[in-house]
């Protein structure tokens, strides 16, 4: 395969005026109120695909928001690569902590980004990395090297649990059979070196609501005479951690996977500044569970966090109220032989249990999904440490990521194929956070390296 880069030096401005365009649509799919957005980027992802130049595309509808399917099939007996990305983002709140507007993308230089980057809600995840593959395939097309066959899968549902694409992938696996899934939604350790993402995190999230009295109460009438929801739920939640910060739910840790000395040694030799690291988020310190290294806290150990909390009086100025009714949302992060279903009992029936006379307690399930590790020895790797070798001059260090697809595991299962996770991203790109960005070189990498996966991995499964 030819080098891409006359190609990208040529084009760079369209490809980057495209996903602009794209970025503009708030294709939020937690909120309802954007429903119309969701469904035109779907949309303009179809479009995009058949001028890249695939044969077919179709807009799959489902339960939820549609999966836009494409494929270019040049020979059946070449391998096939099913490509998988989301055109949905998250919500962007807290918008006044954004620079410019979250979906009026600019490109602006930043220290990491000397060459700029693409500031706007999904400029990143997923918007940017997808559509990365989308002119991935043009190039190849347009200079008639498509090596072998390609699918494309793109949902709009990713970032609420993806129930649509389970859905989805078991009553279709034979329009998805392919030799190998290819996404790119993760990131990499710097752009100076280079990492292909081996592990994701599994997830069980829920929500929960403490009760107390039928109303909320004058907290001066009522206060130390009935139990305060508020005073309740967050007793409760610093329960669940011990002092050396092991979480406390019995049987949480039963199938946790060990890993080995040599295992947690090689991890440790991937560059990592623990200074940086403070450094960037304006802390003084690192926290977490005892025992163990900040990369393996956030990888391969398992975690429970609030992600929001909420009751009572929380507007301007002060009222004197005990509330009826606190809330929370937790997420729990899990590691490979984790079962989310079993964990999520776990936590109801330990968080139902520790609740204290005076209040009710309930559990709400979200969503959740298995954790998922790749080997570094199939071909699919291996095709992609020789593509990363071939555009970054580097081997890439294999890493495993504390973030989750929860639908990669469910690809394994239902299609029998490995994934391999190309991502281009940086930890500072802000995903989720005001101010998401994707550095423009990296944009531009991720279009470069593609092409050469598609031809390693075609030549070695001669
Ligand atoms: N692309 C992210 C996951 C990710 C980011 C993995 C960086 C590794 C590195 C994905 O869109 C995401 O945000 N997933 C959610 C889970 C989902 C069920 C809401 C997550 O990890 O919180
Ligand atoms: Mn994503
Ligand atoms: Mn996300």
């Amino acid at each position: 395969m030819k080098s891409a880069k006359p190609y990208i030096e040529k084009n760079k401005e369209r490809f980057l005026d495209e996903l602009i365009e794209l970025l503009k649509i708030p294709s939020i799919s937690a909120d309802s109120a954007y429903k119309k957005d969701v469904l035109k980027t779907a949309e303009a992802v179809k479009k995009q695909l058949e001028k890249a130049g695939c044969d077919s595309v179709e807009i799959c509808e489902t339960p939820g928001y549609p999966i836009v399917y494409g494929e270019k099939i040049i020979d059946k007996k070449l391998p096939t690569i099913l490509v998988y990305g989301h055109y949905d983002v998250q919500p962007p709140d807290p918008l006044d902590l954004w620079e410019s507007p979250p979906f009026e993308p600019v490109i602006k230089k930043t220290k990491l980004h000397p060459e700029g980057a693409i500031f706007a809600r999904g400029s990143c995840d997923d918007k940017g990395q997808m559509y990365m593959h989308v002119k991935a395939l043009e190039y190849m097309t347009k200079t008639d090297q498509l090596p072998c066959n390609v699918k494309f899968m793109i949902e709009g549902e990713e970032e609420v649990g993806s129930s649509s694409l389970e859905w989805f992938v078991t009553k279709n696996k034979k329009k998805l059979a392919n030799d190998v899934i290819l996404i790119s939604d993760t990131g990499m350790i710097a752009k100076d070196v280079p990492s292909i993402t081996t592990g994701l995190r599994g997830l069980s999230y829920v929500e929960v609501e403490v009760t107390g009295p039928n109303r909320d109460l004058h907290s001066g009438l009522y206060g130390g005479a009935v139990a305060n929801p508020i005073n309740v739920l967050t007793k409760m939640i610093a329960s669940l951690h011990d002092k050396n910060n092991h979480i406390t739910i019995p049987g949480f840790y039963d199938d946790v996977e060990k890993l080995s000395k040599k295992e947690r040694e090689k991890m440790a030799e991937a560059p990592f500044s623990l200074e940086n690291y403070k450094k960037a988020l304006d802390i003084d310190a690192v926290y977490g569970e005892k025992g163990y290294s900040t990369n393996e806290r956030n990888s391969i150990r398992p975690t429970l966090d609030v992600n929001g909390i909420w009751g009572g009086y929380i507007g301007e100025g002060a009222k004197t109220v005990i509330a009826s009714k606190a809330f929370a949302k937790i997420s729990m992060r899990l590691v490979p032989n984790q079962d989310w279903k079993k964990i999520t009992e776990l936590f109801k029936k330990h968080f139902e249990s520790i609740a204290p006379e005076g209040v009710r307690v309930k559990v709400k399930p979200h969503h959740g999904g298995q954790a998922y590790v790749t080997p570094i020895d199939s071909l699919g790797y291996k095709a992609a440490e020789k593509a990363y070798e071939e555009t970054f001059g580097k081997t890439p260090i294999p890493q495993r990521s504390g973030g989750s697809i929860p639908i990669v595991a469910l690809f394994e299962k239902e299609l029998k194929s490995k994934t391999i996770l190309m991502g281009f991203g940086l930890d500072s790109d802000a995903i989720h956070s005001p101010n998401e960005h994707f550095g423009v070189w990296n944009y531009l990498k991720g279009i470069e390296t593609i092409p050469q996966f598609y031809h390693f991995f075609t030549e070695m499964s001669k």
